[in-house]
Formats: C-alpha cells, sequence, structure tokens
C-alpha cells in the first residue's frame, strides 16, 4: 500500500512510519523540518500541513512517483494547554491552524489520489481530551472537537468513493506534546481511564491496523478513545 503521515519526523507519527516500513508498504511522510528517518521504500516532504503550497507540491510529487494514495494519517498536530483566561489569540489560531486547517487541507488535497485507490482510507487524530472536557486544553480540545465533526461529515461525503474516514483518540503517550504537562495532571487523567496506563505506541498501531485493513470498508465515520475513555 502506499501510506501518506503528516508529522513522522518524531512521536506518534516517525513509529507509524517504521511500522508500515517494517510491513513493506511505501510510506511518505511529512513535517516542517528535515527527518532523520532512511528507508529505500520511505520518502520524506518538508511540508507544513497549514501551507496550501506546501501540500499541494507534495502531492504533486506523489502524484508522479507513486500515482495514487492508499491511507492518509492526518497524524500532524501541536499542542497548547493553559487556562483559557491566558490563551493569546495567536497561540489559539497555531493550534486551530495545525490542527484543523493542517487535516482539512490534506485529506481535501490528497482526495483525488485516495480515489484512485481500491480502498481508500482517512486515519484522523483527535484526543481523550474531548470526550473529557479538561480544564487547561479549551483550544486544543476545540480544535480536536473540530477534526471529529470533520471526520464524520466527510465520512458521509467521500462514501461515494468508497474512501472510509475514522479518527483515533489516544490517551496520554510518552511524546514531546506533552512532555511539559504536568505529572500530577496526566496522573489524574489517566486515573479516569477505564484501563489506567499511559498508552503505548502499539495501542495506536493497533487500531489504525484496523481501520486501514481492506475488510473494514464497512467501518466508517467512527470516533475510537482509547483507555476506556467514552
Ligand atoms: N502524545 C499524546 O499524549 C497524544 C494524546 C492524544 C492525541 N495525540 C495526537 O497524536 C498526534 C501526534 O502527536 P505526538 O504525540 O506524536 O506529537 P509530537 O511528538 O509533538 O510530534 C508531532 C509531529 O507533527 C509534526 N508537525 C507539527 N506541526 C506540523 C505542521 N504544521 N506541518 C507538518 N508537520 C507538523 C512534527 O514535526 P515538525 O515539528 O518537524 O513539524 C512532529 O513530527 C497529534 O495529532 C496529537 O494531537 C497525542
Amino acid at each position: 500500500m502506499i501510506i501518506l503521515i503528516t508529522g513522522s519526523r518524531k512521536g506518534i507519527g516517525r513509529r507509524l512510519a517504521e511500522h508500515y516500513l517494517d510491513l513493506g508498504h511505501k510510506v511518505i511522510g511529512c513535517s516542517r523540518s528535515e527527518s532523520e528517518l532512511e528507508h529505500e521504500n520511505y520518502t520524506h516532504y518538508l511540508a507544513d500541513v497549514t501551507n496550501e503550497k506546501d501540500v499541494k507540491m507534495m502531492l504533486k510529487g506523489v502524484r508522479k512517483e507513486y500515482g495514487h494514495i492508499d491511507v492518509l494519517i492526518n497524524n500532524a498536530g501541536i499542542a497548547s494547554m493553559n487556562h483559557f483566561l491566558l490563551t493569546p489569540t495567536e497561540t489559539a489560531r497555531k493550534v486551530m491552524d495545525t490542527n484543523y486547517f493542517g487535516t482539512l487541507i490534506m485529506t481535501r488535497e490528497a482526495a483525488r489520489l485516495l480515489r484512485k485507490s481500491d480502498h481508500g482510507r482517512v486515519v484522523n487524530f483527535t484526543s481523550v481530551a474531548v470526550a473529557l472536557s479538561l480544564e487547561g486544553e479549551s483550544i486544543y480540545l476545540a480544535s480536536k472537537a473540530a477534526i471529529e465533526a470533520l471526520t464524520k461529515v466527510t465520512a458521509k461525503e467521500l462514501g461515494q468513493y468508497e474512501i472510509t474516514v475514522n479518527a483515533i483518540g489516544p490517551t496520554p503517550i510518552d511524546t514531546s506534546l506533552i512532555a511539559a504537562v504536568p505529572k500530577e495532571k496526566i496522573a489524574s487523567l489517566i486515573d479516569k481511564q477505564a484501563v489506567k496506563r499511559y498508552g503505548e505506541f502499539e495501542d495506536v498501531i493497533n487500531l489504525i491496523d484496523f481501520y486501514i485493513k481492506p475488510e473494514s470498508d464497512f467501518i466508517t465515520g467512527q470516533i475510537v478513545y482509547l483507555g476506556g475513555i467514552f
């Protein structure tokens, strides 16, 4: 399969890229800074998902190289955690731009290449923060809630092209995204989960493997939170 993963320089995106390369797939990744991942089946683009020009340039390259995409994983994301009274507008716009607009732009522009697949798949990233209405995460949470809404509507609108669109909502996973979050805050969040532990990369891989397999062509518009948050 041809799999495009945004934000594949580090964290979850990097681990996903390694996983699908190990399985023998062709992987295209992108980020704003250079990647150190080297593999004969891996192509990395310096592309900011908020920048339409970057996204179009990248997809032009993908079209030339492969002609289509089977899977788009909209993993790129940033977080800003603060009391909303202390959140500058600029920060709020940046989070919305990366998380929501990045997902929207990439999905819209990649749809043409996904339509050429026998079973196109889009996987978006939300967070358990939405289900829990977590304090201190109003902006991040709003951007992810918007992604959930986009997931449901695009699932309907892309269904006629046999493209499924689903979302995964991880619990805390030890990456740089949450490095600045106080440990006691993470502990109290984990305490709200039915399964009380950090998420692992393998938990994410497990669900995405399920979403993208050909037999999952009847599963679309779904939001699955990890760890037992509902
Ligand atoms: N870790 C968690 O606890 C957790 C929990 C719930 C949900 N999530 C979600 O999981 C996804 C991955 O998070 P992570 O923990 O792996 O974060 P991370 O370790 O901070 O990695 C984020 C990745 O996204 C890239 N990126 C950021 N802005 C970008 C942009 N505008 N254009 C292109 N690439 C961009 C970064 O590379 P550059 O900086 O080089 O651009 C990096 O490769 C995010 O959507 C996040 O919201 C994570």
